[in-house]
């Protein structure tokens, strides 16, 4: 398994939107949220959708058209995509939790501004605190970058590498598979290894490996924080299903 080099920026000001809130409350936090232009020409905001105990979380750029319009996640075409690659591992959206690192779509689908960024990253850092999912599966290079600064995805698509005590396991986005069939084939392959990264991962949780995370509700911002003396994780969290 590959180590990247350095972890993305935290955001860990005073102004950390989420607190100690449940899934459904960063929901209902989001759906308010102003803290960044994007909530001026948002339709709806999007927080994200899918089990609450998911082995595995895809995390895609922002919204779309389609997903502004109904707010939910991936319900276009990439999503019905997403759809079928799920189908032949085989998963449901029901067993996967499937989020953006924007909720609020930018204007036109431009990229979102890295201030657009920050100002969201505390909504999908206590997502994955909370959901601790084993295998974060990032839906094209946006996504990827943000978990694995500086890394290339025609390098690193279908394979694990560590992020904190979570396997990132990058992925092309469906979207630019809806363009090239030889990505739509590659997406599909790398999709079908995605059972082996959750392996990987438990792995990681249950032999030698890093530290853990801080309990779930714990506040993303103290995530970082050390957890000497804590009980692993599988002893906190109970026996966790594999998908
Ligand atoms: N593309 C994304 O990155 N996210 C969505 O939710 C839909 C399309
Ligand atoms: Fe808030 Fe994120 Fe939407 Fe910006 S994109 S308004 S930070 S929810």
């Amino acid at each position: 398994m590959t180590e990247p080099p350095t972890g993305p920026e935290r955001v860990t000001s005073d102004d950390e939107p989420t607190g100690e809130l449940s899934i459904q409350g960063i929901a209902a936090t989001v759906r308010t949220c102003t803290l960044c232009a994007l909530s001026e020409t948002r339709t709806n905001a999007v927080p994200g959708e899918g089990s609450g105990s998911p082995s595995i979380m895809f995390i895609g750029e922002g919204p779309g058209f389609n997903e502004d319009q109904q707010g939910r996640p991936f319900v276009g075409r990439a999503g019905k995509l997403l759809d079928e690659l799920l189908g032949v591992v085989p998963l449901r959206r029901s067993d996967v939790y499937i989020t953006n690192v924007v909720k609020c779509r930018p204007p036109e689908n431009r990229d979102p501004l890295p201030e657009e960024v920050r100002a969201c990253w505390p909504y999908l850092e206590s997502q994955i605190s909370l959901l601790r999912p084993r295998v974060i599966a990032t839906l094209g290079r946006h996504a990827m970058n943000r978990f694995l600064p500086g890394a290339r995805i025609s390098d690193v698509h279908g394979r694990s590498v560590r992020w904190r005590d979570i396997v990132i396991f990058p992925l092309y986005h469906p979207a630019a598979a809806l363009r090239s069939t030889a990505l739509r084939q590659t997406l599909e392959e790398d999709m079908r290894r995605i059972p082996g990264a959750v392996l990987e991962s438990l792995a990681l949780n249950t032999g030698t490996g890093p530290e853990r995370h801080a309990p779930a509700g714990t506040p993303a911002k103290d995530t970082d924080s050390t957890t000497a003396g804590e009980p692993p994780r599988e002893e906190q969290a109970g026996q966790k299903r594999l998908f």
